[in-house]
């Protein structure tokens, strides 16, 4: 299973590369920095727009995290949509079995109600959350999500946030099985998801 998910993630991998370099090459001097050891996973409770969210509340539910911020020039608009890629893919029944969790590292810019909207543009299975800065912090923390801010020449922007772009898959038994790295094609996503909604059926 696992390695023909590999092999057909190379081909579209390259497909892909083709598709966004175009939007890459527009935005310089983001990275990506890489996760902070091995993540663990485990459960946080922050703020969305109905009010404190815990992952908990996802249990049963094969849950796809994801760490980032609404400014992103870049990479968030490309794992979200991959993301919603692999979502897109899904029937009825099956995305009943889905949800999605974007926590933004930037609560200083991103409110709860401006994390909705934006969240909301990609898929209506998508929630967005943050919180204070130690709560986003402990919360990265089990996941080995980094980030950090750079001031930017722009000063509309501000600041940039360069941050980990991993896409975590969650289980319905709340335990972290996957950690994809950036740009992991939406098709493999959706193997390891199905993988899951059939272990969850037995
Ligand atoms: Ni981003």
């Amino acid at each position: 299973m696992r390695m023909l998910l590999q092999v057909t993630g190379l081909v579209i991998l390259l497909a892909s590369w083709a598709h966004l370099s175009a939007g890459e090459n527009a935005v310089a001097g983001s990275s990506i920095p890489p996760l902070k050891g091995t993540p663990q996973g485990g459960d946080f409770t922050l703020l969305s727009k109905s009010g404190p969210l815990s992952t908990k509340a996802f249990r049963g539910k094969v849950l796809m995290l994801y760490f980032g911020y609404t400014q992103c020039p870049d990479v968030c608009p490309t794992s979200l949509s991959f993301m919603t890629q692999s979502l897109n893919e899904l029937d009825t029944p099956e995305l009943e079995k889905v949800a999605g969790l974007f926590v933004s590292v930037d609560p200083k810019r991103d409110s709860v109600t401006s994390l909705a909207d934006y969240v909301g543009y990609f898929h209506p299975n998508f929630v967005g959350v943050t919180g204070s800065a130690e709560a986003v912090a402990s919360a990265a923390e089990l996941y080995g999500a980094q980030y950090s801010f750079t001031q930017t020449n722009d000063s509309a922007m501000g600041y940039i946030v360069n941050h980990s772009a991993t896409i975590y898959l969650i289980d319905q038994a709340g335990v972290l099985r996957f950690a994809f790295p950036h740009e992991t094609p939406p098709e493999t996503m959706l193997g390891a998801m199905r993988m899951l909604f059939e272990e969850g059926s037995t």
